[in-house]
């Protein structure tokens, strides 16, 4: 059985209950190369387009999407950057990075109505905030996630935004990616740009970190529903 319950997205909401992402999480690693993306037109990416363009329709974002918040100043990027270093100390290990908890910096945007307005306008989504933002280190070498749909209890929609990205010697670079029915897109973004993208109906994941290279982000998390 893949899935609990008599509605094929479960009984969470549009979702996967926890035992069935967890069942699908398996046979999309087992499709995937080695938890990365195929090579495009492979019977594997053909069948991992299948799988994601079945969970697209459940995702409250329509496509990923690339931008640079207007609120993600210089100066805002420098005191979040700030914020982050002082922390990392405290992460502790994620899936393939390091998390902490964001602080005041990283809340206090999080809560802003500057925040809350800019993504509404962005998505034409009636989003309310989960008071919750995490900074995510990528700074072990072999850091980087294995494709993956998002438990259902997090957030539906993630931003992801770039702090800081040191490249290794050789100058390679670490990326998001997804996958849609479309293929994988890799989400290569520069400092202070943001990807959006709504975790649990979005395959996903981050290609492995070479030695030497160093990725900061800011994570906001956002939900359709207020906060319990
Ligand atoms: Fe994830």
């Amino acid at each position: 059985m893949l899935y609990t319950g008599t509605h094929s997205h479960s009984e969470i909401g549009r979702y996967l209950t926890e035992s069935g992402r967890q069942e699908w999480n398996e046979l999309i690693l087992g499709i995937s190369e080695d938890g990365r993306p195929p090579i495009p037109g492979t019977p594997r990416d053909l069948l991992l387009r299948m799988i994601a363009a079945r969970f697209e329709s459940s995702s409250v974002v329509k496509a990923p999407v690339e931008c640079k918040p207007p609120w993600m100043t210089e100066r805002a990027g420098t005191l979040l950057l700030e914020e982050a270093r002082q922390s990392r100390t405290r992460a502790v290990r994620g899936l393939g990075n390091w998390k902490v908890q964001g602080g005041r910096i990283a809340q206090a945007i999080c809560l802003s109505p500057t925040l809350h307005e800019w993504v509404q306008r962005e998505l034409a989504l009636d989003l309310q905030p989960k008071a919750h933002s995490a900074y995510l280190f990528n700074d072990s070498e072999g850091d980087g996630s294995e494709i993956h749909l998002d438990k259902a209890e997090g957030f539906e929609v993630n931003i992801l935004v770039k702090l800081e990205h040191i490249l290794s010697d050789t100058g390679a670079r670490s990326t998001t990616f997804t996958y849609s029915g479309k293929g994988a897109a890799f989400h290569d973004l520069e400092v202070g740009e943001a990807l959006i993208f709504c975790g649990p109906a979005t395959l996903h994941g981050r290609t492995e970190v070479r030695p030497g290279e160093r990725i900061t982000l800011l994570s906001i998390g956002f939900c359709q529903s207020p906060p319990e």
